[in-house]
């Protein structure tokens, strides 16, 4: 089955935890406002001369260890991102600092459906027996496409990495992957992007056409996603959940993209899902985009909350629009 490793709290430095109370020093917020309407208190950005692999990579690196396998043996590394170190991609700077020679490497974005169309993808490799352990890391340092002047975004993202290992099952066993489902709708792009900069936006920024940054900062329509999520979400788990003919009563666990506490509550709600079936841990790190499932995994994998044999749906739902279910045997 699939183990998890993550970047946990300890491994940044103190300084990179910024608490609601430092962003009040940034906009027009408070604490009580982000609390209440998020449910975020803190979260992690990236420290100065920190990149998005060094995270990436550590987190590869407790997946591997808890799964007991060598780099060696890795025949492909999945990287969801959307905020890659390099414009071609961070897969292969992780994929050699790890050691992994002999993987395949390469980027997915697909924004906070990242990782679980990732997860879907590998098992596909899988399934055909094309490869044998296949890591899938969700990594976004979305502190770098963020306006710190904007109180309606600034707020909720933070940057995080957490990995989990697939492997091929053994001649007769079952297929831990039970049902999945993947969405778009490019229509909502509108609601939620970071345009690329083109020539026409250089005079915005610098003179040099090096230096100008490629991607603008995030703009979203925070109720226009607020009620998609909510909408989605339930939709993509019970069609997944259809797929694996399971029902929601089945469920141990619903892992989902760590977006707000008041999404995952009414998600769980309309899918009639018991709040202590739902892993939350936004709290602590706000919105990490790709990161946000693996993360949540590895902590209730860790804590011994997720156990083995439990069926656990996870689903993911942003930019896109795109949204995506799968339901797992632990
Ligand atoms: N602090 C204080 N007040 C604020 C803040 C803030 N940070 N932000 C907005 N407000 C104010 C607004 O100006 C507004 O004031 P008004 O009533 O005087 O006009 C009021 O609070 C309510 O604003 P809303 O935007 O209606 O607040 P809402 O309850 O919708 O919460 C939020 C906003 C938190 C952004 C919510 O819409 C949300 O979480 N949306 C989903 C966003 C999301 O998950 N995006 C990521 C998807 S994942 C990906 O792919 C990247």
């Amino acid at each position: 089955g699939p183990k998890a490793g993550a970047v946990d709290s300890q491994a940044q430095p103190q300084e990179c935890r910024q608490h609601n109370a430092d962003l009040e020093r940034l906009v027009d917020t408070n604490d009580e406002w982000i609390v209440s309407r998020t449910g975020i208190r803190r979260r992690h950005i990236l420290a100065q001369g920190e990149s998005l692999a060094d995270h990436a990579l550590l987190a590869a690196q407790r997946a591997l260890a808890a799964a007991g396998v060598p780099a060696a043996d890795v025949d492909l590394v999945l990287l969801a991102t959307s905020s890659p170190d390099d414009g071609f991609g961070t897969a292969c700077a992780v994929q050699a600092r790890l050691g992994a020679g002999n993987a395949a490497a390469f980027d997915l974005t697909a924004a906070c459906s990242g990782f679980v169309m990732g997860v879907v993808t590998a098992a596909q490799f899988l399934r055909t027996g094309a490869y044998r352990n296949v890591l899938v890391i969700g990594a976004d340092a979305l502190s770098r496409y963020i306006d710190w002047r904007d109180r309606g975004t600034c707020i909720l993202f933070g940057d995080g990495a957490g990995a989990v290992l697939l492997q091929a099952g053994g001649e007769g066993e079952r297929d831990n992957l039970l049902g999945h489902d993947l969405r778009s709708d490019g229509n909502g792009q509108r609601h939620l992007h970071s345009r690329f900069l083109g020539a026409g936006d250089k005079a915005l920024n610098d003179d040099t056409a090096s230096s100008h940054p490629a991607f603008a900062n995030i703009a979203m329509n925070g109720s226009e996603v607020f009620k998609f999520a909510v909408r989605a979400v339930p939709k993509t788990v019970e069609a997944a959940l259809g797929v694996a003919q399971l029902e929601v009563k089945d469920l141990d666990w619903l892992v989902l993209h760590q977006a707000n506490q008041r999404i995952l509550t009414a998600a769980a709600d309309r899918l009639g899902v018991p709040a202590d079936r739902v892993i939350s841990n936004l709290a602590e790190y706000g919105n990490t985009s790709a990161a946000s499932i693996p993360l949540a995994l590895d902590e209730a994998v860790r804590a011994g909350t997720i156990k083995q044999g439990d069926v656990v749906a996870i689903a993911g739902f942003g930019a896109g629009l795109s949204w995506a279910a799968a339901i797992l045997r632990w």
